[in-house]
């Protein structure tokens, strides 16, 4: 009963978390997409900085950038932040669900490290909050301040420790998420403590007839720049837990670093653009990086398959037993592991036809990576992987 209410939930919150995340970065593309075509504003519009048409589902749209604030603040003035909001809380509720709630299967893989819950949660937030923290503390610092640059280098060092640093202690999957829940969380927190306040500060100003202070303005803009490099990265992070050939490999934590540069690279080729000040370089870039990162993790692979293409052939018997000790207390029509009510993602191995249908999926899950069985649950060897990837290279034939 719990669990199927745990499913439920899961959906609804999955759902508002995508639906938000798609408004805040589609809004934040949008506006820098409208800062990028701005022209020359018709003569007689004083303050204006640039103004732009639009026409949208029939209808005709007129934008006037202002230069600082407009003399008279509008009545009614829109703010743009619970995108960034209601991403933030769905991802935090769904981490929860999914990995906290779920930590024997999802966080924890004793093979890595052996924690108790409490101890794997503890990371999992402990790296949430003092990350943040470490983050804003850096950037708000004389030091930060003074050393933009630095303060980047020191960021992504650290990042990257902290990728490295995860995935010696969780399941290649909690490691990557933990790393684009950090990040996620420095850019929602970034609106919010940062780049809204600045603005309110800057109106207020305006309306008190003082001069703005520019540097509260130099601060968010700063803040905003870290969040536009960002959403690549995140959102590529966000999807690898399709991908166990990301998260599952030895080494996740690099593809997670060179994917996420190339992710930063194709944002930057975009800001070069809207800058005009256009430059091809990033995009051969970051191809070249995603390419030869592919090619890394994919190769050992490709080889090791060459290697036992001449080996003997397998007897589905063996293949059956193997399923049925470590698989199948999981993926079964009625899965006996406690917590499970039906088969995960409808992976059901009950009949022979069953797991030849989904052999390209074992291929993936179980012998390309270790990303099954789940946490390895169930002790899996690896001498029993080599069996079912020997089966399926001679064709999974299950007569
Ligand atoms: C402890 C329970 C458990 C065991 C044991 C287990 N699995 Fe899974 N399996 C899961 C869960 C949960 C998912 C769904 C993961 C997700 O939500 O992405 C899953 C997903 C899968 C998928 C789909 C992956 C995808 O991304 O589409 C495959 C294939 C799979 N398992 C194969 C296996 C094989 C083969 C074994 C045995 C060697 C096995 N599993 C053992 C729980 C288990």
């Amino acid at each position: 009963m719990e669990t199927v209410i745990l499913d439920w939930l899961n959906l609804v919150v999955r759902w508002t978390h995508v639906i938000a995340g798609i408004a805040w970065i589609g809004s934040s593309f949008f506006f820098m997409w409208l800062d990028a075509h701005l022209e020359e504003p018709a003569p007689g519009k004083d303050g204006v900085e640039g103004e732009l048409w639009m026409v949208h589902s029939g209808g005709f749209y007129e934008v006037d950038k202002f230069q600082v604030v407009p003399s008279a603040i509008p009545r009614t003035l829109h703010w743009f932040k619970w995108e960034a909001g209601f991403t933030g809380i769905s991802g935090v509720i769904l981490l929860a669900i999914v990995y906290y709630l779920g930590a024997e299967a999802f966080l924890i893989d004793t093979e890595v490290a052996d924690l108790t819950r409490l101890q794997a949660v503890g990371i999992g937030v402990g790296t949430l909050i003092v990350g943040w923290l470490a983050y804003d503390g850096l950037y708000a610092s004389g030091f930060g301040q003074q050393n933009p640059r630095i303060a980047d280098a020191i960021s992504i060092v650290v990042i990257c420790l902290i990728a490295v640093g995860l995935s010696q202690v969780f399941t290649g999957r909690a490691a990557y998420v933990h790393v684009g829940g950090l990040i996620g969380i420095v850019m929602v927190v970034n609106v919010f403590a940062r780049i809204i306040p600045a603005q309110r500060n800057l109106i207020a100003a305006r309306t008190a007839g003082d001069e703005p202070d520019p540097s509260l303005g130099k601060r968010a803009k700063q803040r905003s720049i870290h969040n536009n490099y960002l959403t690549l990265p995140v959102v590529f992070i966000m999807l690898s837990s399709h991908y166990p050939m990301t998260f599952g490999h030895p080494q996740g934590w690099v593809l997670l670093i060179a994917i996420s540069v190339a992710g930063a690279l194709v944002r930057h080729w975009f800001n070069l653009r809207n800058a005009s000040t256009p430059a091809l370089w990033p995009i051969p870039a970051a191809v070249v990086i995603f390419l030869i990162t592919a090619a890394w993790a994919s190769l050992p692979t490709i080889q090791a398959e060459r290697a036992a293409a001449s080996g003997e052939a397998v007897n589905f018997i063996e293949v059956r037993t193997i399923i049925d000790k470590r698989c199948i207390v999981c993926h079964a029509e009625r899965p006996t592991y406690e917590g499970f009510e039906v088969a995960p993602k409808g992976i059901k191995f009950d009949l022979a036809a069953d797991i030849r249908k989904n052999a390209t999926a074992i291929k993936k899950t179980t012998i390309d990576t270790d990303t099954m069985p789940l946490g390895n649950e169930t002790k899996m060897t690896p001498e029993e992987r080599a069996v079912l990837g020997a089966w399926i290279r001679a064709g999974a034939n299950v007569e």
